[in-house]
This record gives C-alpha cells, structure tokens and sequence, in this order.
C-alpha cells in the first residue's frame, strides 16, 4: 500500500487507466469503513484510495475534534489486510494551508437535524470532500448510510457543482445487539455501551407503528423506547428533505440522535416506498 501525505504524492501515484474507488474516513477504523472498500470493489473500482483525515472545520468549537480517537497503526494494518491501494494521510495544513478563504456551502437539505444541531458542521464536511474529490479525482466514492443527511448532502452538492463522480451508498454495519458501529462508540463506558443499542431499538419502534401513518404517533413510539437517555431527536422525515415527510407512500426515513453520557450517538432506519 502507497502512504501519501501530500497532494503531490497522491497525483504521483494517480493510476492511468483503472476504475478509482475512493472511501473518505476519519480513521480508527471499524468494520463498517471496510465494508466501504468492498462495496467500491463490487461497483468496479480496481484500485482503491481511502483517505484518513480528521476535519477540524467539520467540529464545533464544544465538540470532540481533540479527543477524536486515532490509531495510525491499527489503521494501516487493517487496510493494508483489506489490500488497499493508497492511503491518503494529510496533515492539517496539507488540507488547509495558511491562507485558505473558500468554503463550500451546501442549502436546504444540510439545515434540519444534524445542520440545526451542530453549526457549521455540514458546510466543513461538504469542504472537504470536495477537496478529497479534486485531489484524489475517484471514479467511484462510497459513503455510509449510517450518516444518511451527510449522503443526502454530497448527492446535492456533487449535482449543484457537476462533480464528476459516480455515488455509491453502502449499508449501515452494526454490532451484534444492532448498536451501529461508530469511532465515537470507543467513548462508552460498558454501562453506556449496554445502553447505547435503545437508539436501534426506538427507530424499530417506530418502524412497527409506520401503518399508523401518523408522523406524531411513529416519533411518540420512538420517544417511549429512549425513556431512558438524554434524546436529541427521533423523528420520521422525508429522505430528500430531511423534513417531516409530505406523503407515507414515498421512501421514509426514521432519524434519531440520543446522548449518552458526553457522546453523542446518530442512527437511522431507511423505509423504501410502500413494501
Ligand atoms: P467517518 O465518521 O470516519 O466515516 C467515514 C465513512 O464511513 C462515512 O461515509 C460513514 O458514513 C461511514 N460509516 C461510518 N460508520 C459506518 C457503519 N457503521 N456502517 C457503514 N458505514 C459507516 O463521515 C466521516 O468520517 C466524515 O464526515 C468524512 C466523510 C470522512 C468527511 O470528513
């Protein structure tokens, strides 16, 4: 495996000729960042560049960025086993060198939910993957559907700027009791991580009451399950919007986000049109 730390090497080691596949990750790496680099594989990426790049400008100044998890070496060793081709492994300022001004500002669909929740968050996220896009120029990227609002807001942002990439969206890995598998899941104390799967268990909740098709009904179910953690949001929105959904015969989405303890747990249920 190639280690790049500069946009130079990236470019040196640019391929000529093969399908790119491209997984974007803040590293310490779990198996549900792997199972990206196999979905990139069967949408026919044969060579395949993950970045490991933790995005101060995606923290609020209250967040985590400091105490973000890191093990570069676990890390390495995990892709190296998945026969990764290159490694993009930026510093800082390698990202944003001194003097940088632009920005990338993503509307509507980046304002409701984890836009109202975390300022500016979206408009950090949404900067760099379009600087990852432009260095790393993938055919192919692939993105977890565990953070579904940060898909939603690529697909609108690659559409609005015509950014030559094809999307893939691979499913959300859980753990065994069907707590999603999160970097931010390391922060748990065993009583939090026992508690930690009533975010699955609400979205099921609700899921089981969408015959209902009453909106205040499906979040009230959800609300009865997380009694017992601090709720940020549970609510049934349209896909597209992220706002309360305008028709039950469209694709639904159930979106929650509990706190436990200082961590903050996000997760999703995705309802296909009328099963
Ligand atoms: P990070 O949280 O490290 O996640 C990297 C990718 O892995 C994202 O596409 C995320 O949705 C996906 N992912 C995380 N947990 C998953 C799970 N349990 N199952 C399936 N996919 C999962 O998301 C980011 O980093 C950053 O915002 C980034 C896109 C890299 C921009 O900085």
């Amino acid at each position: 495996m190639i280690v790049a730390k500069t946009v130079e090497e990236v470019r040196k080691a640019h391929p000529a000729g093969k399908r790119i596949g491209f997984v974007p990750t803040m590293g310490f790496l779990h198996e549900g960042h792997l199972s990206l680099i196999d979905v990139a594989r069967a949408s026919g990426a044969d060579f395949i560049i993950v970045s490991i790049f933790v995005n101060p400008r995606q923290f609020g100044p209250n967040e985590d960025f400091e105490r973000y998890p890191r093990d570069e070496t676990k890390d390495l060793a995990l892709l190296e086993s998945r026969n990764v081709d290159l490694l993009f492994f930026p510093a800082v300022d390698v990202m944003y060198p001194p003097g940088s001004q632009t920005t990338v500002q993503v509307g509507g669909v980046a304002k409701p939910l984890e836009g109202e929740r975390r300022p500016g968050h979206f408009d950090g996220v949404a900067t760099v993957v379009l600087k990852l896009f432009d260095i790393v120029q993938p055919d192919i990227a692939v993105f977890g559907r565990k953070d579904a609002q940060q898909c939603a807001v690529i697909e609108r942002m690659v559409r609005d700027l015509d950014v030559p990439v094809r999307l893939v969206f691979g499913e959300t890995v859980r753990e065994a009791d069907g707590l999603a598998m999160s970097s931010r899941n390391s922060y748990l104390s065993p009583d939090q991580r026992a508690l930690a799967p009533v975010l699955q268990r609400a979205l099921r909740a609700g899921e089981r009451e969408l015959a209902s098709r009453n909106v205040e009904w499906v979040e009230s179910a959800m609300r009865d399950v997380a009694k017992g953690v601090d709720v940020d949001y549970l609510v049934l929105v349209d896909p597209e919007t992220f706002e309360p959904p305008s028709d039950f015969e469209r694709d639904l989405l159930l979106a929650g986000a509990v706190r436990i303890g200082k961590t903050r747990l996000i997760d999703n249920i995705r309802v296909p049109q009328r099963r």
